[in-house]
């Protein structure tokens, strides 16, 4: 099985002859080393980028601290949430310049979610430049940076978070999703102002809670009718805190239990007694009502406060007793615990404080701070006061921008894939709720060129191995399914943070929110990449 598997993925790739790879191993002495086999990052000739405004932003891209390559051009500070300059509350931001010339006319912002998460998070573990992941050596060039895109910045929001600074007390003040828009655009005329963007069309891209913070900031944008600074034309939006946590967790948890009952290995008992458990608690009688499509009405949240209904905690604790490296963000990860420079989200041992480090912190501009990537846990004093955004704010955002992605990654066991899609059914937008029929088109991958490589190291078996540096699989990766300017994207083999485990599908997402490729079915090149004839694709 596996061999034809390898087979027929040789027959796509390349025409290399399988014959015993335990045999051919020790013969095949690879020269060849990861930074061969890739083009180096392009470096910028001149930049417009660079004046005397933003001069004091400039990042030295070969001073990164442990990093020992050019990371290319860009910039990092903190700028104030509103027209005082010396405002003590600011955001943190790092921005890349992207060479693509498709992306002169755009900004694309990325946000983690938490609340309290910094966005280099995502920089240096997603889609940045650079990447430093759980269980690798040291920073590597990132492939499928998003950079290659389009122009790229990451934000600490709100204040108090990551690297941005807050008056004492501060933070504590922020109530609601109202707060975080007005703050948000207040920081944001000041950087399209530092940088000379003003008129570019807005994207904003994120996960997690930042589901809850991307529709709102977005309406509040849309909501100041200034295309100069608030043009936004598209919002994504992955494995999002869009809803009730009845329906996004708890509901649709024993089913996904169920379906990925190999992986879980818990015993008969425990799955039976959860099983009965979700009947008694409507579970699976909503799962049936929410998955109708179209759906015949508005649905009303199962009780996940009975007693014996917070099945998602039961499963958690069971899944730990057996699989202690549980990660619940991946569901097949597996001991060992990998070390990872962030402590997140690998409980592995070693130096986890790469954005603690002065000498990083020196680098990138940041204020001398003491970093933790998800902290302050006094945002929201009250919770967040905003209902969820999938009841007004994200509907508001699909219909003034028809252009919105929601993603997800079927390995996150946090917000669940059924979970997100019945929130979205249950909503109502250009006209209509839900969609009309279930998501069904195939979302197509195209294929990373070094898979040859990867593909050879795999069967021969070099000892000792090739390094073969950061890879993305591609392929039919998932569902999709487009409706009244919403698209919905699930994808197979990702956990929670999309780019992080599935970096090319994460990059065709883009790709399609950008408006570079007209759908996520058409099959064909990334439009970054060269034809083998050598012209650039034009998809
Ligand atoms: C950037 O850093 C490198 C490595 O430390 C150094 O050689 C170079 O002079 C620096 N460039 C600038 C413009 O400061
Ligand atoms: C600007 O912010 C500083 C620091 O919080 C404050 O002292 C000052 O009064 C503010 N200025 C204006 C004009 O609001
Ligand atoms: C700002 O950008 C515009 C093009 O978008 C350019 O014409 C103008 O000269 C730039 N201004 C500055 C101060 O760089
Ligand atoms: C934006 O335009 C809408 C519709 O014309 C209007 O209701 C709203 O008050 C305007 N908002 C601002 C901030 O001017
Ligand atoms: C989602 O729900 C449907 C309907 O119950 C089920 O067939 C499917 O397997 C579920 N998917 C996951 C990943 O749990
Ligand atoms: C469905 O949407 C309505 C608002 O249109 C909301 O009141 C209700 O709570 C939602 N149901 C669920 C299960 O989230
Ligand atoms: C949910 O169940 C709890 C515990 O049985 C009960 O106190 C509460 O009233 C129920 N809520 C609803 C909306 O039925
Ligand atoms: C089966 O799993 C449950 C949940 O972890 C546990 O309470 C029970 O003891 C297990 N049964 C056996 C025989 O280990
Ligand atoms: C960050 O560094 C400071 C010292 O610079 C230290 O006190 C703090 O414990 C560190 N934080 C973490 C999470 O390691
Ligand atoms: C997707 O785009 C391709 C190429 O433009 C087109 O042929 C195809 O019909 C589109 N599919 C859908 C489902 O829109
Ligand atoms: C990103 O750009 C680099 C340099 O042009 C190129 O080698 C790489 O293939 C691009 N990545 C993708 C996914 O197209
Ligand atoms: C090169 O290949 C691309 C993609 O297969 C194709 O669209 C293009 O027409 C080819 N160009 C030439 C000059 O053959």
């Amino acid at each position: 099985m596996l061999l034809t598997i390898l087979l027929s993925a040789c027959l796509v790739l390349c025409s290399l002859a399988v014959d015993n790879p335990h045999k051919r191993a020790p013969k095949r002495v690879h020269k060849t080393h990861a930074s061969q086999i890739r083009r180096p990052l392009v470096k910028r000739q001149e930049s417009s980028y660079l004046t005397p405004q933003t001069k004091k932003f400039a990042v030295n891209g070969s001073a990164i601290p442990l990093v020992d390559f050019d990371i290319g051009e860009s910039y990092a500070g903190t700028l104030s949430i509103d027209h005082n300059s010396s405002n003590l509350n600011q955001l943190y931001f790092w921005f890349f310049p992207s060479n693509n010339p498709a992306a002169s006319d755009e900004i694309t912002i990325w946000l983690n979610g938490g609340p309290g998460c910094s966005s280099l998070d995502g920089l240096l573990q997603e889609n940045g430049p650079f990447l430093w992941q759980s269980g690798t050596y040291k920073p590597q060039p990132n492939p499928f940076t998003w950079v290659n895109l389009t122009n790229m910045v990451y934000v600490d929001q709100p204040i108090g978070t990551g690297f941005s600074p807050a008056a004492p007390g501060a933070p504590a003040k922020i109530r609601n999703e109202v707060d975080i828009g007005r703050d948000f655009a207040g920081f944001w005329l000041n950087f399209m102002n530092t940088f000379n963007l003003t008129g570019r069309k807005v994207y904003i891209t994120g996960e997690s809670y930042a589901g809850q913070y991307i529709p709102y900031i977005a309406s509040y944008m849309l909501d100041q009718n200034n295309t100069d600074y608030f043009n936004v034309k598209g919002i994504q939006i992955n494995d999002p805190s869009i809803g009730s946590d009845a329906v996004l967790i708890q509901a649709p948890a024993v089913t996904a239990l169920n379906n990925y009952q190999n992986i879980f290995a818990l015993n008969q008992s425990f799955l039976h007694d959860i099983n009965s458990r979700a009947e008694r608690c409507g579970y699976f009688q909503f799962m049936e009502e929410a998955l109708t499509f179209p759906p015949t009405g508005k649905f009303t949240a199962p009780n996940d406060t009975a007693p014996g209904c917070d099945v998602w905690d039961d499963i958690i604790a069971a899944a730990v007793y057996v699989n202690p490296c549980l990660n619940l963000y991946h569901l097949t990860d597996f001991c060992p615990f990998l070390s990872d420079e962030l402590g997140f989200p690998s409980l592995g041992v070693g130096p986890n404080n790469y954005f603690n480090r002065s000498d990083v912190q020196a680098a990138i501009n940041a204020p001398p701070t003491n970093y933790v990537v998800c902290g302050d846990d006094s945002l929201f004093p009250n919770g967040d006061e905003s209902p969820p955004s999938s009841f007004t704010a994200l509907p508001s955002v699909i219909e003034r921008t028809n252009n919105v992605l929601v993603g997800s990654g079927l390995l996150d066991f946090l917000l669940l894939t059924n979970g997100t899609l019945m929130t979205l059914n249950n909503m109502t937008w250009n006209g209509r709720q839900g969609f009309s029929k279930a998501p069904s088109d195939l979302f197509y991958v195209p294929y990373d060129p070094s898979l040859n490589f990867v593909l050879a190291e795999t069967e021969n078996q070099p000892i000792p191995a090739v390094p073969v540096g950061l890879v993305a699989g591609g392929g039919i990766m998932g569902t999709t399914h487009t409706e009244r300017g919403l698209t919905w994207v699930t994808v197979d083999l990702a956990g929670h943070e999309i780019p992080q485990y599935t970096p090319g599908a994460a990059y065709r997402q883009l790709e399609f929110l950008l408006g570079r490729i007209s759908n996520l079915t058409e099959i064909g090149l990334f439009t970054t990449q060269q034809a083998s004839n050598g012209s650039t694709a034009s998809l």
